[in-house]
């Protein structure tokens, strides 16, 4: 009933938000259609763009996404046309707010969602003027859009749970987590913890009790590295020791009653100003919100594969979006259809983590480059999660590589792959990787790897399926020529 099969994203007010929402649209391959008032937002977005993409990179790009594929227009008309999905991103103002839904609402196809990113506004009282206002909603995200996953999902009276639904999938499309706040209320869920929080650092300023570097020192050495792991309640309820959450209630369950917290909100006065503005300076130290925003990008990076390793939270939303990516558009051996020889079923370009200080890729990255490769090769012959699920997997037993000729930041490689040998349990093969502009052979690899029970940890015969995909391969590599690179042994001749 809605669309969820979204190619082109619509954006309504290009802003911090509206830049963000449209990086990551980018970043996931879809073309993007814009409208904002400012006659400079085209330029001032892809200039936002362009600073945000080096993460938007470093957190992966699916095949066919470029910031190219943003596309400005002159009105709201042409967004309501041409957008599967709308999402407006105007400022935090009810009145504004409501008569802009109202000219999407009047533009769109019914089947096309229309979701506001409001921090704290309530969906029913936006959409008063709104005709359709079942798939009027809420989609609260996060700072920097492009790279956090979060996204607040609420529905206002009218909203049907359809929309809600097919919302929460196209978030999810998104690679966002989308929550699902089960009842409308002022803030949200996540806006409402911070703001909590931001009251009681004005009372501790304004009382001249802490500095905001204190403060900000008092959550990043503690109760921060924390948070994005295991947010408030479940550490808590570590805090309670082996009695859990009912032992730190008996315990600090009284306190509650102490004055620890204010809550109501102090006057902003000049003087609470004026000491939020010249702490926070003081703490930037002389970068620029660019320098700072690009340290910010680097570190939800580094936390969110931090998450990976242990599978948590953002972690997992990373790890999904990296399957993903691989996932798209990966080509599957079907049985009567012509093998390559060689196999082409991988392509990519050099990635900044692939890269040392002279731009170059390091050895290391070669071997990724090829893993990837291989993981094409995988899921050409059936080898995919639902295999891994099942307990099976190739483990690289040995590997040699040859390195030929260097390769830079950005430059596109295409990998061709040839089997070289198959039984119950092995499987030998051979990958090489070129320069895709240039046609240069840059790098070879020749490995052996074992099928394997993972949870036995021992070697197993090939399931079926790959095992008769592996056998048509091998039907037709069997009379390719050795490449010359196989069998090297490393030496100085006496
Ligand atoms: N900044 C945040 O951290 C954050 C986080 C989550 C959600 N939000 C929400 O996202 C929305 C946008 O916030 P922002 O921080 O991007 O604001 P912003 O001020 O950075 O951007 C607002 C944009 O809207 C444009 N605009 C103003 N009036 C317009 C109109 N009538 N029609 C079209 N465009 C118009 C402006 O030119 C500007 O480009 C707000 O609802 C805000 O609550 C903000």
């Amino acid at each position: 009933m809605y669309r969820t099969d979204v190619a082109t994203f619509g954006v309504i007010g290009c802003g911090v938000i509206g830049a963000g929402w449209a990086a990551r649209a980018l970043g996931r391959g879809l073309d993007v259609v814009a409208w904002d008032l400012d006659p400079h937002a085209a330029d001032k977005t892809r200039e936002a763009i362009e600073r945000a993409w080096p993460a938007v990179r470093k957190l992966g790009i699916y095949p066919g996404a470029d910031p190219d594929r943003l596309r400005f227009v002159g009105s709201i008309d042409e967004v309501g046309a041409t957008a599967d999905f709308v999402q407006e991103s105007v400022p935090e103002n009810l009145a504004l707010k409501q008569t802009l839904l109202a000219q999407v609402d009047a533009v769109t196809p019914p089947d096309v969602i229309i979701a506001t990113s409001t921090s704290g506004l309530l969906m029913s009282e936006l959409a008063v003027n709104c005709v359709a206002q079942d798939r009027m909603l809420v989609g609260h995200p996060f700072n920097p859009v492009y790279l956090l996953p979060l996204c607040e999902v609420v529905g206002g009276r009218a909203t049907s749970p359809e929309a809600i639904a097919a919302a929460m999938e196209v978030y999810d499309f998104l690679d966002m987590h989308p929550l699902k706040v089960r009842h409308e209320i002022d803030g949200h869920l996540a806006d409402r913890l911070q703001e909590a929080l931001w009251r009681e650092i004005l009372h501790i300023v304004q009382d001249g009790h802490a500095t905001t570097g204190e403060l900000d020192d008092s959550i990043i050495y503690g109760p921060g590295l924390r948070w994005a792991a295991m947010g408030t309640n479940l550490v808590y309820h570590l805090a309670g020791g082996a009695g859990g959450m009912r032992h730190l209630l008996d315990q600090f369950g009284p306190s509650l009653k102490l004055p620890w917290t204010k809550l109501e909100a102090p006057e902003l006065t000049d003087e609470i100003v004026d000491a939020l503005v010249t702490g926070t300076a003081e703490q930037a130290a002389g970068r620029t919100v660019e320098e700072l925003e690009r340290l910010r990008d680097d570190y939800l990076i580094a936390v969110m594969k931090a998450l990976r390793a242990v599978d948590i939270g953002a972690g997992r939303v990373f790890a999904n979006r990296e399957a993903r990516r691989f996932d798209h558009g990966a080509v599957r051996w079907r049985e009567g259809e012509d093998v390559g020889a060689p196999l082409a079923l991988y392509r990519c370009q050099v990635e900044p983590e692939w890269v040392d200080y002279n731009d170059h890729m390091t050895e290391a990255a070669f071997l990724t480059a090829f893993g990837w490769a291989s993981d094409a090769l995988f899921r050409y012959i059936g080898d995919d999660e639902g295999y891994r699920a099942a307990e099976n997997s190739f483990y690289t037993v040995e590997s040699h590589i040859n390195y030929r000729k260097e390769a830079l930041l950005d430059d596109p490689l295409r990998f061709t792959t040839q089997i070289l040998g198959l039984d119950d349990k092995r499987l030998h093969f051979y990958h090489e990787m070129y320069n895709e502009d240039t046609d240069e052979l840059l790098c070879t690899t020749e490995q052996m790897l074992v099928h394997v029970d993972t949870v036995a940890a021992r070697s197993t015969p090939i399931m079926p399926g790959p095992r008769k995909a592996l056998e048509a391969i091998w039907e037709v590599h069997r009379d390719m020529p050795r490449p010359k690179d196989v069998g090297r042994i490393m030496e100085v001749p006496e």
